[in-house]
């Protein structure tokens, strides 16, 4: 039996048994304030999109410059499996522009609420209803979709509301999107419009719902659950202002709580998430559902008990079904027998003195708020114990210049050896440590690694005071912390940051 068995209690007349995901990240998703992304980052995040198993891209909006239009044409005419959409206005250059980017589908949307209508198109209803009729001959003539949207619909009068629909569905669009463009639905009233609509027009639905009361994931899941097949959604929830409904929530949500299918692999879910964290800069919080660096960590004790007998007594979803990892964290309450305990687990022997001395730097990382998982407590427990690993590592530093000059950014070369051949870069930072590690991190290159955390302590005073840094390096979902010290803080960083690199390698 499905464990979320209550849901079961609550029949829906129209539910659907899979959904078809139309991804808004390079469109909505690149409304978010603060965010930019290159023809390049467009292109490579729709390649993951594609990979991940999105039905639709919504690639951008192409008349709005000629690089988004260039952006646009260059996903549409890729032949990724997933259909590509461009957006427009019900304006001509808006719909040429769509059309000369060869979309598969045309997105126009036009106002239909009684204030998009008073304040922002000066029409009634009767023009509206004439312009939407106009828009889509104009792009259905010259043989492209359309999907439609009555824009700020779920503010719109439902009669309205309807007779648009009915247009539209006559006219033969392809789909129509229900958009929640201010977010402000609840779940049982979206449940409950996407119903009347379902009633009165075949024509599959889309939803589109914006989070500004953070219900945009729970409003997706009511709408699908009511018989739209097409919900619309961002990776990470990007999108205009509190951004729109989450994909990976939406997809995980309609499966396991709903058991409605899609054709998302969800494994990749993860590494999709991380990608468009990079190319986009916006890190989802720790406590963001699924992706986010707690959605699958335990701290507590009575939590990682029950989670080492079966984890499914806290995990209401297995990490690994969508390419994450589960963390087990040592909290900074944690005894040094404890420690030496655990360690004992881990085939690794302290003395009372060591496990004192191990404990001591958990504790100092809890105190500065960091976690500890308990891959991370083997890492301080070698790195203490000074036991090096018989294999030789992948990474080793070979030579390293820095070039600090006061009135430019810093800049360092390094030469390194990976995997026995020689790589060089060079690169700029903000600082010396930064420059230094950007270097490291292009000679390496390999783009999914990543620095998550730095920590830097001095052991004594001085200037000559020996740095320690604890780094947290990851990977594809996985990650490890690691040290190193040293009197210079650059080589301390560099010792660190190589020695997290060999270990997540290795993993
Ligand atoms: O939020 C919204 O209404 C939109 C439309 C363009 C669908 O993004
Ligand atoms: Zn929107």
């Amino acid at each position: 039996m499905n464990q979320f068995w209550y849901n079961k209690k609550v029949e829906h007349k129209g539910k659907p048994k899979k959904i078809q995901v139309f991804d808004t990240t390079l469109r909505d998703g690149e409304q978010t304030p603060g965010v930019t992304l290159t023809a390049e980052d467009k292109f490579e995040i729709a390649k993951a999109l594609s990979s991940l198993g999105v039905d639709f891209i919504e690639a951008g909006f192409p008349v709005s410059s000629e690089g988004e239009f260039k952006a646009v044409k260059h996903i549409a005419e890729a032949g990724f499996p997933a259909k590509s959409v461009g957006l427009s206005r019900c304006v001509e250059k808006d719909m040429d522009a769509a059309m000369n980017a060869n979309v598969d589908l045309v997105h126009i949307f036009i106002g239909t609420s009684p204030i998009h209508r008073k304040y922002k198109l000066k029409m009634s209803k009767q023009e509206i209803l004439d312009k939407a009729e106009y828009c889509i001959n104009y792009v259905k003539d010259q043989g492209f979709d359309v999907h439609f949207s009555p824009e700020d619909a779920c503010r719109t009068e439902l009669g309205f509301l309807k007779e648009v629909c009915v247009l539209a569905d006559e006219l033969k669009v392809a789909h129509i999107n229900i958009p929640d463009t201010v977010g402000v639905m609840a779940p049982a009233a979206m449940h409950w419009l996407m119903g009347e609509l379902v009633e009165v027009v075949k024509t599959p639905f889309a939803v589109h719902c914006h989070n500004d009361f953070g219900m945009a994931v729970a409003n997706t899941i009511s709408a699908v659950t009511a018989g739209a097949t097409i919900p619309h959604v961002t990776v990470n929830g990007l999108g205009e202002r509190a951004g729109n409904a989450d994909l990976e929530q939406v997809v995980m949500g309609c499966k396991l709580i709903q058991e409605i299918e899609s054709n998302i692999k969800t494994k990749k879910i993860y590494e999709t998430s991380k990608l468009v964290e990079r190319k986009t800069g916006i890190r989802v919080m720790p406590n963001f559902p699924i992706v986010g660096d707690n959605a699958f960590a335990h701290e507590s004790g009575v939590h990682v008990h029950g989670v080492l007998s079966k984890a499914s007594t806290y995990e209401a979803i297995d990490p690994k079904m969508v390419g994450a990892q589960r963390r087990l964290l040592v909290g900074k309450l944690v005894g040094s027998t404890g420690v030496r305990d655990k360690l004992k687990g881990m085939g690794i022997k302290v003395s009372q003195d060591q496990a004192r001395e191990i404990t001591n730097k958990v504790k100092d990382l809890g105190d500065k708020g960091k976690k500890v998982a308990e891959e991370d407590l083997k890492a301080i427990a070698e790195d203490l114990l000074g036991k090096t690993s018989k294999e030789k590592p992948l990474v080793e530093l070979k030579d390293m210049v820095l070039h600090a000059d006061f009135s430019k950014n810093p800049t360092a070369s390094v030469v390194l050896s990976v995997k026995g051949a020689d790589k060089s870069a060079r690169e700029e930072g903000v600082g010396p440590v930064d420059a230094t590690l950007n270097a490291i991190r292009s000679a390496i290159g390999d783009k999914d690694i990543q620095l998550d955390e730095y920590h830097l302590d001095a052991i004594t005073g001085g200037s000559d005071a020996l740095a320690d840094v604890t780094v947290r390096v990851s990977k594809n979902g996985a990650s490890t912390m690691a040290r190193g010290v040293h009197e210079d803080v650059v080589m301390a960083s560099v010792l660190a940051f190589i020695n997290g690199v060999n270990r997540i390698l290795k993993k």
